[in-house]
């Protein structure tokens, strides 16, 4: 077999859920993010996993296994594209983290082969393929972590059936921090434990919010989009698999944070905040209060980014 395309994609990591929209609200970051090379071949053959760096040799490398292979194979048969594809897939994020490891790998890959392609397909309608690798990893095929990193800026899934997504306007001083502290929750068991249902007076406040957040996106209105970060759904279930969670959000709050939760499932811990100096401060105080109780924590603090996947090389032999 022959080599005939190569290609490189960057897609960044996300915060899911943003307090108030558990599934269904997502925003991409800067950094971190992923990066993977796909290399195209001249004869019919499979998507297979060439190698994977920074993963500590924990990921599946079988492709019908793999998020990144299974997001790609979706795309190619749903084109009918059989020609042998490899890919080697850069982790430069921590796994199970609740940054949308999984999806930035599937992400990286879609977007790279994509742009191997005779045709490539507009972005907006590579989600769908994602989404069937989200399901691999964790049993659900939820699109707030795919969606922002795929298209960046702040998504609002505003329908599954049909797949309805909506990208949101991002005040141009919105700025993020994300905090990790140095433990693994799966998506998986952090999904199974939540209620299946939920009192009607608890969603009454939830989609208050979820209104009033995306309202604050529209009107520039910072005030509005802080009353707005309240998860009255995951975050009071899920907060104790994070040690002094209640302090960690105190200290983001008191240094300033617009509003503090539980990024995507956890275990990293998210603030938003009006400016880069604000969410630094905020970032600070949550490494400091995780510090506090003997645990490290690595912290990510940018804008949101706008672009989401990026095509880095494309090269025809
Ligand atoms: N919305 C999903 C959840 C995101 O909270 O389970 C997972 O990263």
């Amino acid at each position: 077999m022959n080599i005939i395309a190569k290609s490189s994609a960057f897609a960044p990591a996300t915060v899911a859920n943003i307090a108030c929209g558990f599934d269904v609200l997502g925003l991409a970051v800067n950094t971190p993010g992923d990066v993977v090379e796909a290399t195209l071949y001249d004869e019919i053959g499979p998507v297979t996993i060439s190698d994977i760096t920074g993963d500590g040799g924990v990921l599946p490398r079988e492709a019908h296994l793999n998020t990144a292979s299974v997001a790609v194979m979706a795309l190619c048969k749903s084109v009918d594209f059989r020609q042998a594809i490899s890919l080697l897939i850069h982790k430069q994020m921590p796994l199970g983290s609740g940054m949308g490891s999984s999806a930035a790998s599937a992400v990286a890959a879609i977007a790279a082969v994509n742009a191997l392609l005779p045709v490539p397909l507009p972005k907006g309608s590579l989600v769908t393929f994602v989404m069937e690798a989200e399901r691999i990893a964790c049993g659900s095929a939820h699109a707030d972590n795919v969606a922002p990193s795929l298209l960046g800026g702040i998504v609002l899934i505003r329908s599954y059936h049909p797949l309805d997504v909506i990208k949101l306007p991002v005040p141009s001083e919105l700025a993020v921090c994300i905090v990790h502290p140095e433990l693994e929750v799966r998506t998986e068991t952090s999904r199974a434990i939540l209620r299946k249902q939920i009192a009607l007076g608890t969603a009454i406040e939830q989609w208050g919010n979820l209104a009033g957040f995306v309202s604050g996106l529209y009107t520039n209105d910072y005030d509005l989009v802080s009353r707005s970060l309240v998860d009255v759904v995951a975050e009071p279930v899920r907060s104790p698999l994070i040690p002094n969670f209640m302090g960690i959000k105190q200290a983001a709050m008191r240094a300033g944070a617009l509003g503090c939760s539980i990024s995507g499932s956890g275990p990293a811990v998210f603030a938003l905040a009006q400016g880069l100096e604000s969410a630094h401060r905020a970032a600070a105080a949550m490494v400091q209060a995780f510090a506090d109780i003997n645990v490290v924590a690595q912290s990510f603090v940018g804008l949101v980014n706008d672009e989401g996947a990026n095509v880095l090389s494309v090269e025809r032999f």
